[in-house]
Formats: C-alpha cells, sequence, structure tokens
C-alpha cells in the first residue's frame, strides 16, 4: 500500500477533530435542545451523557482507527479474528459509511441555508433588493444553488486530502469561528433582554427532568462528537504511534462541550434580546421557537431591528455558522471517501468528486420531497442508527478484537497509560457497561 497520510501534529489533529465535533449541533443543536428542555437540568444531563458514554465510544473509534489505519470497513474486518465477525464487520462499517452519506446529505442542505443568509446579509448591504428576498425565500432552486454550492466547498477541501485540505482549513477555520464567536458573545451581552436569556440558561428547572431527556441528551452528545458512522475512526487513522490516545480523546470532548456551553451564553440572550426588539419568541403552544424558525425568523428579526449594525451582526454570525458547518461536513464526506480512495484504484480527488455528486444527489431527492423526507432522515441517522452503531463498535472493542491487541495499543508509544484510570476502568466498561446503558437508553424510544 502506498504510505498512508497523517495529520502533521497533534494540534492538527485536534482542529481537525474538533473541527468535526463543533457543527451545527453545537451551536443551534445544543442551545435550543438546553432551551426547551428546563435549561441547567438538561446541560447536566448532557454533560453526564458526553462523558460516561461519548467519551468512551470516541476512544473505541480513535484506538481501532490508529491500530488498523484505515477506514471504517476495512478497520473492522481488520481486527476480527474469524469470518463471521468479518462479515460483521463489513455490514456494521458498511451501515456506518451509509448513515454518514445520509447525515451528509441533510446537512448539506441545512449549511445551504446558512450560506443563503450569509449572501443576503452582504447583497442588504448592497441594497440588492431582488437577490436578498431570493435568498431568504424558501424554494428549490435557492436550496439547489446553495447547498451545491456548500457541497462543492466541502469536495474542494477533501480532495486536498488529510494535511493539505482537512486539516489545513480545520487549522484556518477554527480560530475563526471561536473568535467570531466570542465577539458576538459580548456585543449580544450588552443589549437588553439578555439577561432573562442567561437565567433561563443557567438555572435548572428541575420539573422538565423527563425519561425522554436522557434520550435527547445521548443523542446531541453522539450527534455532537461525531460518533458511531467512523468519521472519529477515521481521523484516529491518521495519528502517529507517538499520541497519547485517552489524552487526546478527553481534549476533543472537553472542547467540544465547552464550545456548546459557550454557544449557549450567545444563543439563549439572543432569543431574549430578540424578544425585547418585538420579536416574537414563542410558538403557538407556549413554546419557545427552537427549529429553523429560530436561527431562520427570530434572529433574522433582531438583526433587522438593529438597523446598518445588524447586516454586519447577520454577517458575522451565518459566517461564523457556514463555518461550523464547513469544518464538519468535510468529517463526513472523509468516512466514504476514505473507504473508496482505500479499496479501489480511483485516487482521491476522482473518489471524492465521485461520492460528493452522489451524495449531492441524495439532497436534491430530499429538496424535492422535503416534507417527507427531511425530517425522517434525521430521525432515522441521528435518533437511531447513531447509538446503534456506537454501541456495536464498543462491541467490537470489548468482545470481537483480542483483548492483548487491544490493550499494546492502547498504551502505544506511551507505557506509562498502564498506570492511569483509563486503563483500569475503560476496557472493562466499553465491553459491560456501554452497550448496556445505550440500550437501555435508546430502546425505550422506539415504543
Ligand atoms: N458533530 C457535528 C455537529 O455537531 C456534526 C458531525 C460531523 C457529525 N461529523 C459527523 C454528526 C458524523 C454525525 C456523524 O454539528
Amino acid at each position: 500500500m502506498a504510505s498512508r497520510e497523517q495529520f502533521s501534529s497533534r494540534t492538527g489533529f485536534v482542529m481537525a477533530a474538533a473541527g468535526s465535533a463543533i457543527g451545527l449541533g453545537n451551536i443551534w443543536g445544543f442551545p435550543t435542545q438546553t432551551a426547551s428542555n428546563g435549561g441547567a437540568a438538561f446541560v447536566l444531563v448532557y454533560l453526564l451523557m458526553a462523558f460516561c458514554l461519548a467519551y468512551p465510544a470516541l476512544m473505541a473509534e480513535l484506538i481501532i482507527g490508529r491500530h488498523a489505519r484505515a477506514n471504517i470497513v476495512t478497520a473492522l474486518r481488520y481486527i476480527a479474528p474469524n469470518k463471521a465477525t468479518r462479515w460483521l464487520g463489513t455490514f456494521v462499517g458498511g451501515c456506518g459509511v451509509v448513515v454518514a452519506s445520509l447525515i451528509l446529505s441533510f446537512y448539506t442542505i441545512v449549511a445551504g441555508w446558512m450560506l443563503a443568509y450569509l449572501g443576503q446579509s452582504i447583497t442588504g448591504l448592497l441594497s440588492w433588493q431582488s437577490a436578498s428576498d431570493w435568498l431568504v425565500t424558501f424554494s428549490f432552486p435557492r436550496n439547489l444553488a446553495t447547498g451545491g454550492l456548500f457541497m462543492i466547498l466541502t469536495i474542494a477541501i477533501v480532495g486536498k486530502g488529510v494535511s493539505g485540505g482537512i486539516e489545513k482549513w480545520s487549522t484556518r477555520l477554527m480560530p475563526m469561528l471561536l473568535a467570531i464567536m466570542v465577539l458576538l458573545i459580548v456585543y449580544v451581552m450588552t443589549q437588553p433582554g439578555a439577561m432573562a436569556g442567561l437565567r433561563l440558561y443557567l438555572l435548572p428547572d428541575l420539573s422538565h427532568l423527563e425519561p425522554s431527556l436522557i434520550v435527547d441528551a445521548l443523542g446531541q452528545a453522539f450527534f455532537s462528537l461525531s460518533l458511531g458512522v467512523g468519521t472519529m475512526l477515521v481521523y484516529g487513522s491518521y495519528l502517529s504511534e507517538k499520541e497519547n490516545l485517552p489524552s487526546l480523546g478527553a481534549t476533543v470532548t472537553l472542547v467540544d462541550s465547552g464550545v456548546a456551553f459557550i454557544a449557549g451564553l450567545l444563543i439563549l440572550p439572543a432569543i431574549y434580546v430578540a424578544q425585547a426588539h418585538g420579536a416574537d419568541i414563542f410558538d403557538a403552544q407556549g413554546n419557545l421557537y427552537a427549529g429553523p424558525n429560530l436561527i431562520f425568523q427570530v434572529l433574522p428579526a433582531l438583526f433587522d431591528s438593529m438597523g446598518t449594525i445588524g447586516l454586519g451582526v447577520a454577517l458575522a454570525f451565518f459566517t461564523l455558522m457556514s463555518i461550523a458547518a464547513l469544518t464538519s461536513s468535510i468529517s463526513m464526506l472523509e468516512v466514504p471517501v476514505s473507504l473508496a480512495a482505500e479499496e479501489t484504484d480511483l485516487g482521491r480527488p476522482k473518489a471524492t468528486l465521485l461520492i460528493g455528486g452522489l451524495v449531492f444527489v441524495v439532497s436534491v431527492l430530499i429538496m424535492l420531497n422535503f416534507d417527507t423526507l427531511f425530517d425522517f432522515v434525521i430521525t432515522l441517522t441521528t435518533v437511531y442508527s447513531q447509538p446503534i452503531l456506537g454501541l456495536m463498535l464498543c462491541i467490537f472493542v470489548g468482545w470481537i478484537w483480542h483483548r492483548d491487541n487491544l490493550l499494546k495499543e492502547i498504551k502505544a508509544g506511551h507505557p506509562e497509560i498502564e498506570g492511569t484510570w483509563f486503563w483500569r476502568i475503560w476496557p472493562f466498561y466499553v465491553k459491560a457497561f456501554c452497550p448496556v446503558l445505550i440500550l437501555a437508553i435508546v430502546i425505550p424510544s422506539f415504543t
């Protein structure tokens, strides 16, 4: 096999993995789930899920990936000791590739909306009225154009490879994302109404503690850490032997949860600032707007009411959203592309173009049947498939992979890991506890 690409440094990996993890799930999903699930009560359950279930599952992916140095299908086959488990590896890996592609197909549509509103903040500045109206009015041609543009950007980066594309762009874009977010928070906090949003965010309302909240928090944690479909597995496969995996995984989990938390400091106060500016922030049932209405109605109403400065704030906000989406979408596309590039003679650029094109065809099908397919694909992939595939990866690590090889991989390059808590607890935990806990949480939601 040709020599395999690697991330050029520890920071490069952290930027890429954090770039994958930090996405619309953090900046939009987490704050609004928090708002509709009782504020701080949800934050607490979320953190519990992130560190007790998502972190162990993330470690399973990183360890398999670095050991096998391959895409998810080849990697699972590689650690499987016999024919039956190799077959299972092909099946689970194949499902991961399909689910990653499906997630990318709906993510592309939503990211396209972010580009549309970003474009509108520019056409608005230039007073191009009809272009602005076209950009912010839901239509098939608009979705096709902006989703297509987003897919082209994703393909352009992934086609350039691991260090020259994914790592390079993540390292450029992630610091920008943080800077924009901090600027926006500082600005929003000085506006009237911000404190009401902050209160809702930070004071727990325990009356909302229901079983469904735990399922939501688990799904959110798995989505946010990009788990189950082989994203983190393939990023782990580009890591050098010298890296300390448990600490890298912990860094990524911390950064991801930290940014989700910080995003809440922006979104929830912004909702209440919008209310102070006269926007309607509750739907007919009296619930806070959380879905597309929030991002594409409540917040734009706020930006509009702020006059010219509002155009600048809108520009910053939708740039933030677009960056977050792009560094995530490249990690989704890498899952099928790594398989095609490693198992066929296509070569990376061609494989990227072909697969990106295919995924976009699926996006177009969803756009054309929006009312029936959009929510369906999201629920199918993120609520059910991701936790179940994550569980299968825990089973591969705990039950199928030869234990000695697993332990050797954990401490590769860092023999001192043998003295840590991680070493003592994780192998047993991921084998016995994670599968049972994930099942216990996910099964009731099927009924
Ligand atoms: N974690 C990203 C977010 O929060 C989305 C994401 C990237 C993802 N890669 C993934 C989700 C793989 C599921 C699977 O928006």
